[in-house]
């Protein structure tokens, strides 16, 4: 009898537990657990594979929804026009994490439209160099500024319901080679440097999902990187959420099961059934390494209420006027003005009559490339932030000064062979990327100039991984210097006369390189072009010309003119994912600036970059410089409230800009100079103003600066506290004529340390808005992580009892208070 009872008890018992999952009130773990229970292994096996691109798959009988992603930071770039926010490098130049929060709360609300589950973003990959193709994706050199911002940013994008991903996980600071190459590194280097950030968003902004980089780390593809996964990531910061690779960043299933990888993206295609089956079988994978990832995944599910609440798609996408505002703030409050010589800025509307707007930026929507890349439902260029600004003004556009190679395509005296008199070029495609064994097409074309975005149309050839090789003959009429000019997306070379002129031998997107030569008039010049296509977008165009560049309309426009805004810098193909840029300006922009600069003495230049660019051959040359970053749909409204005053320029620089690129520290070592995939960081712990503190090379701009239209006063520092639990208070007032805001740092830098530290650190900062005449005083917090670095013997971070000095600046090389303190 009393045996019956049991057994009926544990009947009734079993559904009810095998239900649990679905009990809303339960407890996460119970319902991740009573879950997983009810899944067979090759269903688990299938679930740690992404879904259709940017999904998790759904188990219909489980009730587990379709999870979907979408790109970021910019905007929530994957299902059709949204707000485009300013680039995050801009974001970290606001300094401003109330701001940084906002911005996370508007993409949260753009994703939870777009029925998005899952944020790719924010990517926190450090400032090494200025040629990244990413920087403006990430939030600049200091780990500590990028950690706290980044802190922000995710609060604000959970605290609608949606998950963020802390990416790229980790040491992905080039885009040059980035699928091969291996950030080689000590371990003092990592933890001081290019972790932290990405340990700020896990434990203090308690991030939902990380992804995984491309590169490999200290020989180590990251998606299978024991150390950095496992023993870190998951054992020591007790990270609980999802561990997903970059998009096909994944080499070896097994290897990745094994080495922390959760969710494979965007497919199983190795970690799926034909791989881990056999490893499960024969013991050398557990089947709770499996269980483990399907537990973070369906943890994560629970907790952020996915398997409770339907995320759908709103029927019909509309611009959001509050986060166009949220796009508005963070452009107006993420500019530098880096140069305002006689105070030309601001400039007095009631004054200007006439003003000439210039250059190839001033009225396009200037956004860097790649999977941030976010079309926006409209956007206010430059020139029609300035001509709303200035409704009485004339103004004045000159679109293009600059020579552009297509325009020149088709004049190019190139012709199929030696003696002919019939222009073109004959063309060999192949169906690889190394222009090897027979060509699929032998073509006679009429000129090089070739852009697609699919398939080629050519017989044999798919949508990727092809390559050709161009040859002809150049022959003039005229002797004198030419232009020989290619665009590329992928690498291209180009040979004359044998001997190579033009070499972008490698990944990227399309960027223009061009090698002036000397020819004389009836001669034929050989040429051999080669090229190759791998993934993506694919360009190709040659042209030979002579330039003919006086900048005619640009200076027309500028003579005479009140004021003349030069809008130069890069744009959506010169600086993306993908590849590096370069650190001149594109061609032809240091002379548009000069030409501009020479005739009209009120010249300010707008740029756009993720970085510095090199500034030496015009810099001296005009009286004012902003740094509009890629300031999104809102960032014409935003140059124009700075220029004309109606705003004051508070943001400050969130990298050290130097002079030349030999100035870098990591010049000798940024590439890999001996070929073997490996970049070794050689620098170690000395990037930005790390190294510029303590060597004699000086940067053009330092770490943390930025012009105001106003002036602060610092006063009355006061350092108090127990142990490392440190208190620093000082106040600051607005001295000047403007109301502004002032970006406080606070660093630390310790007296006789018995091992070798940077000269001083970032462990605090503060914006603070002040109306003319007012002062505030600020209290800032600092605690052991302030003091500590970390001890390799010890295996952790940890400080040395002493004299440390608090330094409170307005930049790097602007300190305007000093304390002490001995820390017990
Ligand atoms: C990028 C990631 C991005 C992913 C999906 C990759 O190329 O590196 O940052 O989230 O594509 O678009």
């Amino acid at each position: 009898m009393r045996n019956r009872f049991i057994v009926a008890a544990i009947l009734m018992a079993v559904p009810a537990l095998a239900q649990k999952y679905k009990d809303a009130k339960a407890p996460v773990e119970d319902r991740v657990n009573a879950l997983l229970k009810e899944m067979t292994l090759e269903e688990k096996i299938d679930y740690i594979g992404g879904y259709e691109d940017f999904y998790i798959r759904p188990i219909d009988r489980l009730g587990l929804p379709k999870i979907k992603m979408t790109d970021g930071p910019v905007g929530t770039r994957n299902y059709g026009h949204t707000t485009a926010y300013p680039a995050s490098v801009l974001t970290a130049a606001s300094w401003d994490k109330a701001l940084a929060y906002k911005l996370g709360e508007a993409l949260g609300k753009d994703a939870r439209e777009r029925g998005v589950h899952i944020l790719l973003a924010p990517g926190v990959n450090i400032y090494r160099a200025p040629m990244n193709g990413r920087n403006f994706e990430y939030l600049g050199e200091d780990p500590f500024l990028a950690g706290e911002l980044a802190v922000a940013y995710i609060k604000g994008v959970q605290k609608k319901g949606v998950v963020a991903t802390v990416k790229h996980f980790a040491a992905n600071n080039q885009e040059w080679d980035r699928n091969n190459v291996s950030s080689d590194m000590d371990e003092r280097t990592l933890r001081e440097i290019y972790l932290p950030a990405f340990k700020a968003a896990v434990q203090k902004g308690k991030v939902g999902a990380v992804m995984d980089s491309y590169n490999l780390i200290n020989g180590v593809h990251a998606t299978q990187q024991n150390h950095l996964n496992n023993e870190i990531l998951k054992n020591e910061w007790k990270f609980d959420g999802i561990l997903m690779s970059d998009w096909v960043a994944t080499y070896d299933g097994v290897a990745a099961a094994k080495g922390g990888l959760d969710l494979e993206m965007p497919s199983g295609a190795f970690m799926n059934r034909k791989n881990l089956f056999p490893a499960i079988k024969n013991g050398s994978l557990s089947e709770e390494v499996i269980n483990d990832k399907v537990r973070r995944i369906l943890r994560v599910i629970f907790r952020f209420g996915f398997y409770d609440t339907k995320y759908e798609a709103v029927k019909e996408l509309k611009p959001n006027k509050a986060n166009e505002a949220v796009a508005l703030d963070l452009a107006r409050g993420g500019m530098v003005l880096l140069k305002n010589e006689d105070n030309l800025l601001p400039l007095n509307s009631s004054a200007i009559k006439t003003i000439a707007v210039i250059g190839p930026n001033a009225d396009v929507n200037v956004a860097g490339g790649g999977s941030s890349f976010t079309e926006p439902f409209h956007y206010t260029s430059l020139l029609k932030g300035i001509k709303t600004a200035l409704p009485n003004a004339k103004v004045i556009y000159v679109a293009n000064s600059i020579p552009q190679l297509e325009n020149y395509v088709e004049q190019s005296p190139i012709y199929t062979e030696k003696g002919s008199v019939k222009k073109g070029v004959k063309a060999s495609y192949y169906n690889n990327m190394d222009l090897k064994d027979a060509p699929v097409a032998e073509l006679t074309e009429p000129n090089i100039n070739h852009s697609w975005i699919q398939e080629p149309g050519i017989k044999g050839l798919g949508e990727d991984n092809f390559s050709a090789r161009y040859t002809g003959v150049v022959r003039t009429e005229k002797s004198g210097k030419y232009k020989f000019s290619v665009r590329g997306d992928d690498g291209f070379r180009l040979f004359v006369e044998g001997e190579k002129v033009l070499d972008q031998w490698g990944d990227h997107a399309a960027v223009v390189q061009s090698k002036e030569l000397q020819l004389e008039a009836g001669k034929e010049y050989s040429f051999t072009l080669e090229y190759y296509e791998h993934g993506g977008n694919a360009q190709i165009a040659f042209a030979v010309y002579q330039e003919n560049i006086n900048f005619t309309d640009a200076v027309k426009a500028a003579t005479g003119a009140d004021v003349a805004i030069v809008s130069v810098g890069y744009n959506t193909s010169a600086e993306s994912e993908g590849s590096d840029r370069t650190f001149a300006l594109p061609e032809y922009h240091d002379q548009l600036i000069n030409a501009v600069a020479k005739v009209n003495k009120n010249t300010v230049v707008v740029l756009n970059a993720g970085g510095n660019v090199d500034m030496q051959n015009w810099l001296g040359n005009t009286k004012a410089l902003l740094h509009a970053w890629y300031p999104g749909q809102e960032g014409g409204t935003a140059i124009a409230d700075i220029l004309l005053g109606k705003v004051n320029p508070s943001g400050k620089l969130p990298a050290s800009f130097e002079k030349r690129w030999e100035d870098n520290p990591t010049y000798n070592n940024y590439y890999d100079p001996d070929g073997d995939k490996h970049v070794e960081y050689k620098e170690g712990l000395n990037i930005g103003y790390r190294y510029y503190d303590q060597s004699n090379v000086k940067p053009q701009f330092p770490f943390g600066f930025g012009l105001s239209y106003t002036t602060f006063e610092y006063s009355n520092l006061k350092v108090s506290g127990k142990g490392t639990d440190v208190s620093v208070s000082f106040t600051i007032k607005n001295t000047g004529k403007y109301d502004g805001a002032e970006v406080a740092q606070i660093y630390v830098h310790q007296e006789n340390s018995p091992v070798a530290r940077p000269v001083k650190e970032l462990k605090g900062f503060e914006k603070l808005f002040l109306k003319k005449g007012e002062s505030k005083t600020v209290t800032v917090k600092l605690d052991a992580d302030s003091f500590s670095y970390w001890k390799n013997e010890q295996n952790k971070f940890g400080y040395d009892a002493g004299t440390f000095e608090i330094l409170v600046g307005a930049s790097a090389s602007d300190i305007k208070l000093k304390a002490k303190t001995q820390v017990k």
